[in-house]
């Protein structure tokens, strides 16, 4: 089976989840993309989506479903996204597609957060997959300085921009024991609006595609 045959399969398992007249948060990235053009089935269901980044807003509309403002949300029942990476905490990397900060709010404003991987991003410890930062484009070497002090490798991600307006700085070959010390600790580097750590928020429900069927944990 190929990685995106799991997308598909795991996106579908995901529609699921969605109940009657629910407004729905939904993430970014080729899985999402995978979900949105599912939707169809059950669209009727939906009273409207909060979207987390322009892709995923023109993909919404294109299926004549409504997108609505946070604001106008409030709390939500229920996000859907994928990851780069999970442990078996529910802790992610995120922001591979570089919506990382308005993923981070609409995960952070949610009840219920659904979080679809295959099975190869099912890890024992994060760091294998580069952690997206999204920085302020004038902080760029000064960031980079402190995660060069963490033992990390960042990489600026070329000819990129983010829906904000900022830089992606993709940091390398750091092993992360503890995600919420690390989020928090980069939380508090001027120049990073976000970092792709979402442990303090993790997902509440984490569906895995592998060869033979969904494992939900
Ligand atoms: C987008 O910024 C990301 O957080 C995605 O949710 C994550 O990178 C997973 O992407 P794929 O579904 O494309 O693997």
């Amino acid at each position: 089976m190929t990685q995106l045959e799991k997308k598909n399969k795991v996106a579908k398992a995901a529609l699921e989840y969605i109940e009657n007249n629910q407004v729905v948060g939904i993430g970014s990235g080729s899985t999402v993309n995978c979900f949105i053009n599912m939707l169809d089935k059950v669209k009727s269901k939906i009273d409207a989506v909060v979207s987390s980044s322009e892709l995923t807003t023109k993909l919404v509309e294109s299926k004549n479903i409504r997108v609505i403002e946070l604001k106008e949300a409030g709390k939500i029942p229920i996000y859907i996204d994928g990851a780069d990476e999970s442990n078996k905490f529910k802790q992610l990397i995120k922001g591979g597609g570089g919506a990382l900060t308005r993923e981070k709010i609409v995960a952070h404003s949610s009840s219920n957060f659904i979080c679809m991987i295959d099975d190869s991003k099912y890890v024992r410890v994060l760091g294998k997959f580069p952690l997206p930062i999204e920085v302020i484009r004038m902080a760029q070497s000064s960031v980079a300085m402190e995660m060069i002090k963490l033992g990390g490798r960042p990489v600026l991600r070329e000819n990129f921009i983010t829906d904000n307006g900022n830089i992606i700085l993709d940091v390398h070959d750091l092993e992360i024991d503890e995600p919420i010390g690390l989020e928090s600790f980069l939380n508090n580097i001027p120049g990073i609006v976000t970092n792709g750590i979402f442990a303090i928020r993790g997902a509440d429900k984490l569906l895995i595609a592998n060869e033979k069927n969904i494992e939900v944990i």
